[in-house]
């Protein structure tokens, strides 16, 4: 698949199932990550992959963090955050490791990685391997953050789902670029 065709053809896949990205390619699309730009070249992405029982030391954390806010939950309400670990054979946790005090700011530096997890995200595609972004609550949590191994001034920049697609892959939506253009407004001296 040609690069234009891959930016312009993805889609999110929601339902993802085995197999997963084999060890090539999984090596593919984190090449592909890194190639992202970086101002400075501080080279702030990192990644874990996660993979078969692996993942379920990420639902140990999803359980944990459930029951630190709500201690009362049940075990089925426990059992299905457990589970969202295992909605697709690969996880990868994309993270911003910021150098703090650069002149590069930190927002700077969290969307390198945002751009890196986007050429995961159109490699997998043009791979033909299902993807989903993801990030809810659990990316912006402290103590989450502590128990991947990071610290409190890094960012989850997402929780990257990969797989076989489950079904047909969804339909483009009918957009135009036009939609989103806007003029330069006057300035005052005009
Ligand atoms: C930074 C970021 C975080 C996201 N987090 C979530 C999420 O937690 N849950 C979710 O359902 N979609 C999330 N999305 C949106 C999906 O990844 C996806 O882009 C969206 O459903 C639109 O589908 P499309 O990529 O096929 O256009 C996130 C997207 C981005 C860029």
């Amino acid at each position: 698949m040609d690069t234009l065709t891959a930016l312009n053809t993805r889609v999110s896949v929601a339902r993802l199932t085995e197999p997963g990205p084999s060890a090539d390619q999984v090596r593919q699309l984190l090449a592909a990550a890194i190639r992202a730009p970086d101002h400075g070249m501080l080279r702030p992405w990192r990644f874990l992959v996660l993979e078969g029982e692996e993942r379920e030391r990420l639902g140990d954390i999803m359980e944990w963090r459930l029951l630190r806010r709500q201690p009362e939950a049940d075990q089925c309400a426990r059992d299905n955050i457990r589970n969202k670990a295992l909605r697709a054979p690969t996880i990868i946790v994309a993270v911003a490791e910021i150098t703090e005090g650069h002149k590069v700011p930190a927002w700077e530096q969290v969307l390198a990685v945002g751009a890196a997890v986007q050429n995961i995200m159109v490699a997998a595609h043009a791979l033909g391997i299902g993807a989903m972004w993801r990030t809810g609550d659990l990316a912006n949590d402290e103590t989450v953050k502590a128990r991947l191994g990071f610290a409190d001034k890094d960012q989850v920049v997402g929780f990257v789902y990969l797989g076989t697609p489950a079904g047909a892959l969804k339909n483009l939506p009918d957009e135009q670029p036009e939609t989103f253009l806007r003029e330069l407004p006057r300035g005052r001296d005009e």
